[in-house]
């Protein structure tokens, strides 16, 4: 019952917090420098030498203020707990993927959800705290089936703190269940970003540790680190027991880090946002552009007395080698029709040399940050929901793309709402291969057959439902779409009737 009673008190105390820490935030990053400061070379060459190189997506791309020697982007991630900082900086951020991340856990067990990044530096388990020394860190104990409530929820976060409750600490089963203990290194941040930064580089600090902050802000400021910080991210805890801490000495450096602008912006990593998120991500949709933003298109335009109109659209999944296949295959043929491309932002990483190529002749649109499973897309939340139209934004940006269109996996409201904060026009092919309402492609009527006999049965089908234009789809996924697509387009270019347009002059009244 008391723990209970605690509890709540705690929940109060928390949102508190986090309604103070929301109006500290600032929108802009501050610059708290001072430019007279020497470079540490050799400091820079310990931390270099620590950097995995071998990302090739970022070896493909400009080193921006990565030049060896010279200042470098840093992204200190204190509290790394599940990578979750790392996915969102890396997926959202402007410049996300030219950072040297260096991420602080104190929990072990959480070390795995690093494995695939690189460009990456992971210190685990430390804690990050205001001096130099051992501590015993307390961390979440392994699931189990009745291992019970926190907080009211089931719940399972890894993790853990130095600074914990004592009915925590004592019970696998209270508060935030901290049954593991372990001694760890603990290092003093302030001192850790002295050695190992420059002022000259760009850092941004994101402190999100359980209490530890109130120490580590406190000697920062005293020992004038914040000149090697850029920016500042993230979360006071008002409610932890932290010893010699009462809420006026927490208060206080509020106020001290308040008098010297020096303003924490709000990152929730667990939902997948910072404050400044849509700030950094204003649309670049070209203000030209047809349509309007969060509207949703299946249909062409009709040419004023001429023929109906026909857009050919692809949409593109994962596998590099079948869309290939398609698109070069589309290209090949003599009519030169213009194709619209809709792209995983995930495939515009992994091969933006076939983008750019593609660019140069097709347009090019999105679908989401990257595939969900049949039908889970639209049922995502919108936290999960935003973080992959940034990202497939974001991956657009940095192969100088603007893309206005956007083939959603499935509508909803939620799809509409997230389109529209980017200023995306939503395209829903009048009709798909292979079709995904009406006559679908069964054993009986369709792949029980050869090529030969599959060839014309599929055509008639789109045939019969762009009888009125449109737009048309091909799925690059489907091995037929590369089969069918140059008869289709003889078909589409010789005897339709359709005058074949861009989805820009689709869209176009
Ligand atoms: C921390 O613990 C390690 C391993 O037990 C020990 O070697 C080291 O001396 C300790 N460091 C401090 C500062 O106590
Ligand atoms: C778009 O096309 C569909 C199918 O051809 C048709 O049912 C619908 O009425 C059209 N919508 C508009 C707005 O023209």
């Amino acid at each position: 019952m008391r723990i209970t009673n605690v509890r709540a008190r705690t929940l109060v105390i928390n949102l508190i917090g986090v309604v103070v820490g929301y109006s500290l935030c600032l929108l802009q990053s501050v610059d708290y420098k001072n430019a007279s400061v020497p470079l540490h070379q050799e400091k820079i060459e310990e931390v270099q030498r620590h950097i995995s190189s071998d990302d090739h997506v970022r070896s493909r791309r400009p080193q921006g203020l990565q030049n060896l020697g010279g200042p470098r982007k840093i992204l200190l991630d204190c509290g790394a707990n599940v990578a979750s900082t790392v996915q969102l900086f890396r997926e959202t951020y402007p410049g996300g993927t030219d950072y040297i991340i260096h991420s602080f856990e104190l929990d072990a067990r959480l070390a795995p959800y690093f494995a695939s990044y690189s460009n990456h530096v992971l210190h685990c388990p430390v804690a990050v705290a205001g001096k130099d020394g051992n501590i015993t860190a307390y961390t979440e104990s392994a699931w189990f089936p009745d291992k019970g409530l926190v907080h009211g929820n089931d719940r399972l976060w890894g993790g853990g703190g130095i600074f914990v409750h004592d009915e925590e600490r004592d019970d696998a089963k209270a508060g935030r269940q901290l049954g593991v203990r372990n001694v760890i290194p603990m290092v003093d941040l302030s001192k850790w970003i002295q050695e190992n930064t420059t002022p000259e580089d760009y850092v941004i600090f994101k402190l999100d540790v359980e209490g530890a902050e109130y120490e580590i802000l406190e000697k920062m400021i005293k020992e004038g680190t914040f000149k090697w910080i850029d920016k500042f991210y993230g979360e006071f805890h008002g409610s932890l027991p932290v010893p010699n801490w009462p809420i006026e000495r927490r208060l206080e450096l509020k106020s001290t880090l308040a008098s010297l602008g020096i303003k924490q912006i709000d990152w929730a990593a667990q939902n997948k946002r910072y404050h400044d998120m849509e700030l950094l991500q204003k649309s670049d949709v070209p203000f030209d552009a047809p349509g309007v933003a969060g509207d949703v298109y299946s249909n062409c335009s009709r040419s004023p007395g001429g023929p109906a109109r026909l857009a050919l659209t692809v949409q593109v999944g994962m596998n590099r080698k079948a869309a290939h296949k398609l698109v070069e295959t589309i290209r090949a043929h003599r009519s030169n029709m213009p194709v619209t491309l809709f792209v995983y932002g995930d495939f515009v990483q992994e091969h933006p040399d076939l983008i750019t190529k593609w660019a140069d002749r097709y347009t090019i649109g999105i679908r989401e940050g990257a595939p969900f499973p049949a039908g889970h897309w639209v049922l995502q939340n919108i936290k999960v929901m935003r973080m992959s139209m940034v990202s497939a934004v974001q991956r657009m940006r940095e192969v100088g793309l603007q893309p206005a269109y956007y083939c959603p996996d499935g509508l909803s409201e939620r799809v509409r709402e997230i389109a529209k904060a980017r200023e995306l026009r939503l395209i829903q092919p009048t009709t798909s291969f292979p079709p995904t309402v009406g006559t679908l492609l069964t054993e009986d009527n369709y792949y029980q057959y050869m090529d030969v006999f599959r060839n014309p049965r599929a055509i008639r089908i789109l045939h019969e439902r762009i009888s009125n234009g449109g737009i048309l789809s091909l799925d690059s996924d489907h091995l037929d779409s590369y089969m069918i697509s140059a008869f289709l387009m003889d078909y589409l270019y010789e005897n339709s009737g359709f005058e074949l347009v861009s989805l820009d002059t689709c869209l176009k009244s």
